[in-house]
């Protein structure tokens, strides 16, 4: 069997920085990566941004940047984020990158050559979000991937003959039961293929950011395509073939359920038609909803990591997405979960066993580690039981479950100490063995949780070794090494650190809001201009202003529209007598479904800035003529 293990994350949208979600498949193929590095494999782990597509040409639009620079910028993003949240890639590829075109032309190329492209239109519907065609025809159709609303799309495509790989597809599936997994999303697929297979596009004429097709300069490859490349070019495919050959067939890809029809049907018919192997595996995690949605960025209801770096150890965070929710389940996001576990299972559990037991040793033993090495039984026990189930969970990818076993040992040695109770040993000299014996175990346990925590929190692990005193070196042991009763006789403890203090949600929660607040206003992403062009702004002219009865702060105005007049209820009452607003020229958002204030029809919004709670009419100086829109 090769020793070498290549494992990828999805290469990320760059069309706005990273979020939660992102975070979440990019921790869990760092903490594969790490152990297979600590079980002794040659790892490849790639990650990268997705930089091509109309998604990206229109996020530069509505910032008013220039595609190369937004892309450039946020991916420059995305890096700064694995950094802080200890992510060890040893591949970072963008798809603007020469050696991806280079990779992308070879392939392509070799799919076109080998007789599975064909010229032809696509006349259909088209989702940006996605860059998914969502189906053809003249009746409209919302997205399948994420329900949002299609744009209709006709222009000249090469079409890829998936409609020729549905066998291939089907014998591959037999072959490979674990091709997927878990194995209720393998059904998903199995049935999808099944079902019958449409050939797909596979390049775009309608818009330029991308990569020009070889064979046909006027046609951009797909956006997929380009995208699912990048698992090969990142290795070397088309410019350094030793490395290529070392590394493919990947083990891994780590996906999202989202995009799982791009990973486990396009992907491997693409690479069979270019008489490529196919990945070993593909492991699809479930999503993170918040109120029953999926948290994403264009939502607005996601965490920033780079905003919760600031408030808390990052290992918190990655805590709580390995620990929280089985691999492959959809999971509830709520602060209250966040908080508790980082309360009941950081602060207490493990940040207590830190802390008390590094102070015993120091007062007790003057901060050096007694000689003997640990000799509990029932501990040693319990540490080869961790060791063994540890690793059958990660075999299994079942990381939560890794993480439970590990906080089984950590109970253990808490409940140890209690049991043995240091303080009263301390206090009788002819009981100084049985107390240096009890430190040792306590160290010995300490020293072996750092190393079990290395994939899952390597920030934690580091720390933990940190203040043990040990050299830095013996942290990267082998797994097959950790042995239990090594601990260094002799050695000097370190700083006592609290690794995790406990936390009060609300001054949490404030602190992570100011701090996603200055985090987004530094990138800035905001709407498209398409999302902006909805908004109906116009020009209006007060012509009436009375007050709304029973209320101080509402007032009914008629607004000349140029082509009517609207009744408008407006909340700008404390501010405004209703005679000084005569003959104002204010801008109304006049495309705003009707609502009821009060009882009143309000058909419209009259837009102005706040202040203190004091709203401040915007108003043209100069003259408008009435119904003039605003762009
Ligand atoms: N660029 C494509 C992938 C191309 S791979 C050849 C893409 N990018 S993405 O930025 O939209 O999303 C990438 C990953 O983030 C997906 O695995 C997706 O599932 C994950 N997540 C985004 N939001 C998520 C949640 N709310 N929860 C969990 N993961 C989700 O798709």
């Amino acid at each position: 069997m090769s020793n070498t293990y290549y494992l990828t994350t999805p290469i990320y949208y760059v069309n706005g920085p990273p979020h939660f979600g992102h975070a979440y498949s990019t921790v869990i193929a760092d903490t594969l990566a790490r152990y297979q590095r600590l079980a002794g494999r040659e790892v490849c782990f790639l990650t990268g941004t997705d930089e091509h597509g109309l998604k990206m040409e229109r996020a530069a639009a509505s910032e008013g940047l220039s595609v190369h620079a937004l892309v450039d910028r946020n991916s420059a993003e995305f890096r700064k984020a694995w950094g802080a949240l200890g992510i060890d890639y040893d591949e970072f590829i963008r798809t603007t990158e020469p050696r991806h075109r280079q990779a992308l032309n070879e392939l392509s190329a070799r799919v076109f050559r080998n007789g599975h492209l064909y010229k032809g239109k696509y006349s259909g519907w088209y989702c940006v979000n996605c860059e998914n065609y969502a189906g053809e025809g003249e009746q409209k159709v919302d997205c399948p991937e994420c329900g949002r609303s299609t744009e209709f799309m006709t222009e000249e495509s090469y079409f890829f003959r998936l409609s020729a790989f549905q066998e291939k597809l089907l014998d591959l599936y037999r072959r490979r039961p674990d091709f997927v997994v878990p194995p209720a999303r393998f059904n998903e697929i199995i049935r999808f293929v099944e079902g019958g297979l449409k050939d797909i596009s596979f390049t775009r004429t309608s818009f330029k950011w991308g990569i020009p097709a070889e064979f046909d300069p006027s046609h951009i490859i797909y956006v997929w395509f380009d995208a699912l490349t990048s698992y090969i070019s990142g290795i070397g495919f088309g410019a350094d073939p030793g490395r290529f050959e070392k590394y493919w067939p990947a083990q891994l890809h780590i996906i999202g359920k989202d995009i799982l029809r791009f990973h486990a049907v396009y992907w491997p018919a693409f690479l069979m038609a270019a008489g490529l192997e196919v990945p070993r595996q593909i492991l699809s995690h479930g999503w993170w909803l918040s109120q029953g949605e999926k948290m994403s960025k264009s939502r607005g209801n996601f965490v920033d990591p780079l905003a919760f770096e600031k408030v808390f150890p990052m290992d918190g965070l990655r805590y709580f997405l390995l620990r929280e929710v089985p691999v492959g389940l959809d999971g509830n996001f709520s602060f209250d979960a966040l908080v508790q576990r980082i309360n009941s299972d950081l602060a207490n559990d493990l940040g207590n066993l830190v802390s008390r037991s590094l102070k015993m040793v120091e007062t007790y033993c003057g901060g050096r580690a007694p000689a003997g090495g640990g000799n509990d039984p029932q501990l040693r026990e319990q540490f080869d039981k961790t060791a063994e189930t540890v690793h059958q969970h990660f075999q299994a990818y079942q990381l939560h479950k890794a993480l439970e076993s590990i906080w089984e040992l950590i109970g253990a040695a808490n409940r140890y100490i209690v049991a043995q109770e240091p303080w009263k040993l301390a206090k009788d000299p002819d009981q100084r063995r049985q107390l240096e014996r009890v430190m040792v175990n306590a160290l010995e346990v300490l020293r072996l949780l750092a190393l079990l925590l290395r994939p899952l929190l390597p920030l934690t692990s580091q720390r933990i070794w940190d203040c043990l005193g040990l050299e830095h070196a013996s942290l990267s042991a082998r797994w097959d090494q950790l042995r239990w009763g090594e601990f260094p006789a002799g050695t000097r403890i370190g700083a006592i650190e609290q690794i995790f203090p406990r936390i009060d949600k609300d001054s949490f929660l404030e602190r992570l809001s100011q701090n996603e607040a200055a985090s987004a206003a530094s990138t800035e992403t905001r709407i498209t201009l398409d999302d902006f062009s909805k908004i109906d702004l116009r020009a209006g002219l007060i012509l009436q202003a009375a007050r709304v009865p029973n209320s101080d702060k509402l007032l009914k105005l008629e607004v000349d529209i140029g082509r009517e007049k609207r009744q408008v209820v407006a909340g700008i009452g404390r501010k405004y007598a209703p005679e000084d607003l005569l003959g104002k020229r204010i801008i109304l958002v006049a495309n705003l479904k009707p609502a009821r204030l009060m009882g009143i029809e309000s058909n419209g919004m009259v837009l102005a800035a706040t202040e203190n709670d004091v709203p401040i009419l915007a108003t043209f100086t100069e003259d408008v003529t009435p119904g003039a829109k605003l762009k």
